[in-house]
């Protein structure tokens, strides 16, 4: 299984393990990810749920899945998205190496992250003839300021974890090595408190966007989907899996 769900008391888990392809993520992960949500919201002993991966977050999206093009309907990642939008307790990421596409959009959706500072994140999108996703049209510049969501979603320039805490992106950056136990950390301090407390006050903190929210998300899924479908994007998908060595 490629993802791994692991129960430390209070704290809840949930691990890509996918090394061998960065951690990209097939629908049937994202599948995983949901119900692995949906599981630790349900059970009043998980106060708390981390997102961690290994030597890589994620590489985003499987491109060969992509490569299939989309049919109607929602997909395992849309879900999985809705799924993140959803949950009520406090979401923790741990981010190595490199966050690509929606391993760097889901982080606008959780309520801390560590990353190591020489992580790699990158929302790719434009390179690959397709738009944003996961409400980060709207929800990156809320983050980061204008100037920037622009640089980042439409040049798709890189962003190194050192930047991306300074810019507010993720709340920490530390050396590699600290990541996890960092992630960890906040994860207790945070399962220590009144769950209650923390539950209404998530509730509030996403209050004021979660109409844009949903209309940012809408427009975005049917621009996706059309981006997914055309041949400007097919190509690049194609050109992605046939490359040597
Ligand atoms: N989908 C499918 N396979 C992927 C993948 C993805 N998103 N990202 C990486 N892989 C696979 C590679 O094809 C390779 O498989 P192989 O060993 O069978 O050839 C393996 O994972 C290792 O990746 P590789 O590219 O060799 O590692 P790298 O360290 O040189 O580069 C990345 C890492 C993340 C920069 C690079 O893999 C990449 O650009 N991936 C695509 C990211 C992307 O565009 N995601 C979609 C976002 S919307």
């Amino acid at each position: 299984m490629a993802v791994r769900v692991e129960a430390n008391g209070a704290v809840r888990v949930l691990r890509l393990d996918r090394p061998e392809k960065k951690n990209a993520l097939t629908q049937a992960m994202y599948a995983a990810l949901s119900a692995g949500l949906d599981a630790a919201e349900a059970d009043p002993a998980v106060r708390v749920a981390v997102l961690a991966g290994g030597a890589d977050f994620t590489a985003g999206n499987d491109l060969a899945d992509f490569a299939g093009g989309r049919g109607e309907g929602p997909s395992e990642a849309f879900r999985f998205l809705q799924a993140l939008r959803r949950f009520g307790k406090p979401l923790v990421a741990a981010v190595r190496g490199h966050a690509v596409g929606i391993g760097t959009t889901l982080l606008l959706h959780c309520d801390a992250a560590v990353a190591a500072e020489e992580a790699r994140l990158l929302m790719p999108f434009t390179r690959l003839g397709l738009v944003p996703e996961g409400g980060s049209s709207l929800l990156l510049a809320r983050r980061v300021g204008a100037a920037r969501a622009r640089w980042w979603l439409m040049a798709a320039a890189p962003i190194a974890g050192r930047e991306a805490a300074e810019a507010g992106l993720v709340t920490r950056a530390v050396p590699d090595a600290e990541v996890e136990e960092t992630a960890m950390a906040m994860a207790e301090a945070l399962a220590a408190l009144p769950p209650e407390a923390l539950r209404e006050t998530k509730r509030l903190l996403r209050a004021p966007d979660e109409a844009a929210l949903d209309a940012a998300m809408e427009a975005e899924f049917s621009a996706f989907s059309a981006r997914l479908n055309s041949e400007e994007a097919q190509a690049i998908f194609r050109a992605f899996l046939s490359r040597k060595g």
